[in-house]
């Protein structure tokens, strides 16, 4: 089999580097990719988001299987486009990837087929926005209602501090027309997960949970990133909670988006946080998370290829995923500076020495070559990825990795995993 994997980010090297090991498949391609992603696969110069770019070179190189990484060219049609052209690939099309475009549709959809969730009122217009927030309690949290690469959501202490976001949000428009609505929410305190399925709209099979670290420093202090490390198992998520969260979330969107006759297809991402009162989605994305995709791909026994296939093709009922008894551990080596500016172009060091370790993977997110040697090009630049008996082996071995990685400005958060060996099974 052909495959090509749309993204250029650390989530699909780790999809390349999973594909690349199944004996269905011959030859892999990946749009843009990277230097990492390199090694496995041919990277061909066409952006993620050039839909028609992307579908004419699968119809020329006969791709028989794409997989969709990144949000943006869900939330645009990329599968509906190859559908219609009867080309396979993994991801749910439009209709349904607005589950993660617009989080009034996830908001509204969730309170009509009671999936836990925050309260919330979404609003349109500012001065009635503003209104509300006389009435709420605070904290509270404000959502730009579109894409705003993770940097749409904010909480707030004050009346003040809320007015400003709206204004931010709603009359300076810092996020275009993402900001056209805003959801306001309740705030919810409790530890958050991440849950992952795979749905062919029918079958759904959930993946181990796994836990993302947002914000920038250690402790959960400072601005929220698009993730700073994941480990997986999460002691916190039980096999009976993990049940619940199938049964009462999982399952119920599946059938809610297929009685709203928007039939999600792909890999369904629920972020949650575990309140005093249960699991509370706070999200649901439509596609593979980053840097969770590191760490579960690591664990997954069971060849990916057969599963993308049944997804698209809605066999997904003859398929199990196995998974390695173990723990993983990525922690993601960023540019000195993000999620703000950084500088880019600095030499990466010590690449080559990892490789000889079986139980670390270095996934390259924003790398690039330049004069055969690989460079630093983005916020996130590295997910080093361990497995290991439990988490703290895991732990153990990725940091051990870092040790041996250099580029200038690395910096990386220290405790990623630590909140696993604190977590009390609810
Ligand atoms: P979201 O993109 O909706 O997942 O929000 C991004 C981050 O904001 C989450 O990972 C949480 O840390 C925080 N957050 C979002 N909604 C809430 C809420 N209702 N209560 C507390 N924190 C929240
Ligand atoms: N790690 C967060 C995300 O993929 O959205």
């Amino acid at each position: 089999m052909k495959i090509l994997i749309v993204g250029s980010g650390g989530r699909e090297h780790a999809l390349a580097w999973k594909i690349a090991q199944s004996p269905m498949v011959k030859k892999i391609f990946c749009a843009p990719g990277n230097p990492g992603i390199a090694e496995v696969a041919e990277c061909v110069d066409i952006e993620a988001e050039n839909i028609d770019g992307l579908y004419n070179f699968a119809v020329k190189q006969k791709i028989d299987m794409t997989v969709v990484g990144p949000e943006d060219a869900l939330i645009a049609g990329i599968v509906d486009k190859f559908k219609d052209g009867h080309l396979n690939i993994f991801g749910p099309g439009k209709r349904a990837a607005i589950i993660e475009g617009s989080k009034a549709f996830a908001k509204t959809l969730m309170r009509k087929h009671d999936i836990p969730t925050a309260d919330f009122k979404v609003f349109e217009d500012l001065k009635q926005a503003k209104k509300h927030l006389t009435a709420c309690e605070f904290p509270l949290v404000i959502k730009a209602d579109g894409l705003a690469r993770g940097k749409g959501v904010f909480v707030c202490k004050t009346p003040e501090e809320a007015g400003k976001h709206l204004d931010g949000i709603m009359k300076e428009k810092i996020f275009g027309c993402a900001g056209d609505k805003v959801v306001i929410e309740e705030f919810l305190a409790g530890e958050e997960v991440s849950i992952l399925a795979i749905t062919d709209g029918n079958t759904i099979l959930p993946l181990p949970s796994v836990q993302d670290h947002k914000a920038v420093y250690d402790s959960d202090k400072g601005p929220n990133t698009g993730g700073m490390g994941a480990y997986s198992p999460v002691p916190l998520i039980t096999e009976d909670m993990h049940l619940s969260i199938e049964e009462n979330i999982l399952v119920p969107v599946i059938h809610a988006m297929k009685r709203e006759n928007r039939t999600y297809r792909g890999v369904i991402y629920a972020g949650l946080i575990i309140t005093s009162a249960g699991p509370k989605v706070l999200e649901f994305n439509a596609r593979f998370g980053d840097p969770e995709t590191q760490v579960l791909l690591m664990r997954m026994k069971s060849d990916l290829v057969p599963l993308l296939l049944s997804t698209a093709k809605n066999t997904l009922e003859e398929v199990e995923i196995e998974w390695h008894d173990c723990a993983s551990v990525c922690v993601v080596m960023t540019s000195k500076g993000y999620p703000d500016a950084y500088e880019k172009g600095f030499s990466i060091s010590g690449l080559d020495s990892i490789k000889a370790l079986d139980n670390v993977q270095v996934f390259h997110a924003g790398t690039s070559m330049k004069d055969g040697k690989v460079i630093t090009n983005g916020g996130r630049v590295l997910g080093v990825t361990a497995l290991g008996k439990n988490i703290p082996e895991a732990q153990k071995a990725a940091y051990g990795a870092i040790q041996k990685l250099s580029f200038e400005g690395a910096y990386y958060r220290r405790d990623i995993g630590a909140k696993a060996m604190h977590q009390k099974k609810k």
